[in-house]
């Protein structure tokens, strides 16, 4: 395959197997109809950009049931209004700034600048998140972002201050484009803001189901720096993020028109110490993510031995290529509980499990519960004290 970013000829270095939508949420009725593609993961020795070979058509991943809400998590929540905060204080320069984001879903964050009366504008493709943006007073376009957006959205509301995105740029193959959308619509000290799961976080904690359909890029600040240069752009902070099981927030600006922090040194660094820039370290990460999927498995055919209630919590993406990943159906997961109404009553995409609300959960607890939502730990463990505290157990792909 040809490298997503730079055309330079790359081999995946492992496969995941057979993998449907990872969103894909399903009735018994569309089994049949059920897509699927093959995972695989490469990494590229030139621009140092980690990707995946295929991925499924744009459409099939982002419509109007699409099944993810940003607001079902209230540490989402927060995190929305710090980074909000955070771009308010740091970088927003000149009067009457305009901030755009793009993939601005539920407007979980813009709600925060719309609440100030800050001038904004949610670029999200999906019609039914951006329906809900709308009543929480959040204007959105449905509209997938890049060069021509880029240029229509500074035609009609002038030049930006910021473009920013969360869990959203990795999802974006033409990367091309939203440089180029961004070189259209920022002003010329204007500043593009994103964070996405962090390729240091993901091979540190093997957290291979960070690798789903949606993810065509694991980005590292070495690979993210290498995509904008060719349009003029820097890197110029680097900021650790633990949302999402360890995120990087990336801020770039038009060479030379603002100071770059110590940060973006350290971290460059810190990559380059860690191998990130070379293919031997992908090569172990496939050993780690083989081990991990034999233990998992173990620990499942135990419970199931002795007898014990194994149910899943949290119907995530990521879940999705572990399910498929490891091959494990309803036989050894009776049902994995969500608090997402469009995922209940539906069963997991490819293995076909059942998810049910949380009260299924709740009402009549299992002996073990197989934590996906891995990410929202804190708020989990929080939340589930009782479930914990009267001897249910936890386990994890990850530990
Ligand atoms: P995410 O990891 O992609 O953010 O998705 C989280 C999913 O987990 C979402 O479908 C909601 C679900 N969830 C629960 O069911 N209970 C919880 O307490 C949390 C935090 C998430
Ligand atoms: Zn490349």
């Amino acid at each position: 395959m040809k490298c997503r970013i730079c055309s330079h000829e790359i081999t995946p270095f492992m496969t995941f197997g057979r993998m449907p939508i990872a969103n894909g949420f399903l009735t018994p009725k569309d089994f049949k109809d059920e897509y699927f593609f093959e995972l695989k993961p490469a990494f590229c020795t030139e621009c140092l950009t980690f990707q995946v070979e295929d991925q499924p058509p744009p459409e099939m991943m982002f419509h109007e049931n699409y099944a993810f809400f940003s607001r079902t998590s209230a540490h989402m929540q927060r995190h929305f209004k710090d980074y909000a905060e955070w771009v308010m204080e740091n970088h927003l320069r000149g009067a009457d700034p305009l901030v755009v984001e793009l993939g601005s879903n539920d407007g979980i964050m813009l709600e925060n600048f719309a609440k100030r009366g800050i001038r904004h504008l949610g670029v999200e493709p999906s019609a039914n998140v951006a329906e809900i943006a709308r009543q929480h007073g959040v204007n959105t376009l449905v509209r997938f972002f890049g060069a021509e957006a880029g240029t229509d959205i500074a035609k009609e509301y002038g030049h930006a201050a910021a473009l920013m995105a969360a869990n959203v740029m990795c999802h974006i193959p033409d990367i091309h484009g939203i440089a180029k959308g961004a070189d259209a619509l920022l002003c010329s000290d204007g500043v593009l803001i994103f964070e996405d799961p962090y390729l240091g976080a993901m091979i540190e904690k093997t957290s291979y189901d960070q690798i789903y359909d949606e993810h065509v890029y694991i980005f590292s600040a070495l690979s993210v720096a290498n995509m904008f240069a060719p349009y003029g752009f820097e890197l110029i902070d680097l900021l650790k993020q633990e949302t999402h099981g360890g995120s990087m927030r990336y801020v770039l600006a038009r060479k030379g028109s603002r100071p770059v922090a110590p940060s973006v040194e350290m971290i460059l660094a810190e990559e380059k110490a860690a191998g990130l820039h070379l293919p031997e370290t992908y090569e172990k990460f496939r050993q780690a993510c083989e081990s991990s999927k034999e233990r998992l498995v173990r620990l499942l055919n135990e419970e199931k031995k002795a007898g014990r209630r194994v149910i899943g919590y949290g119907a995530t993406s990521k879940s999705t290529t572990i399910l498929n990943y490891c091959k494990i159906g309803p036989d050894l997961i009776e049902f994995i509980s969500d608090t997402t109404p469009i995922k209940q009553g539906k069963f997991t995409p490819g293995m076909h499990i059942p998810v049910k609300p949380y009260e299924a959960f709740a009402e009549n607890p299992p002996d073990t519960a197989l934590l996906f939502a891995w990410n929202h730990k804190r708020e989990v463990m929080d939340k589930e004290r009782a479930f914990t505290l009267a001897g249910g157990k936890w386990i994890c792909h990850l530990d």
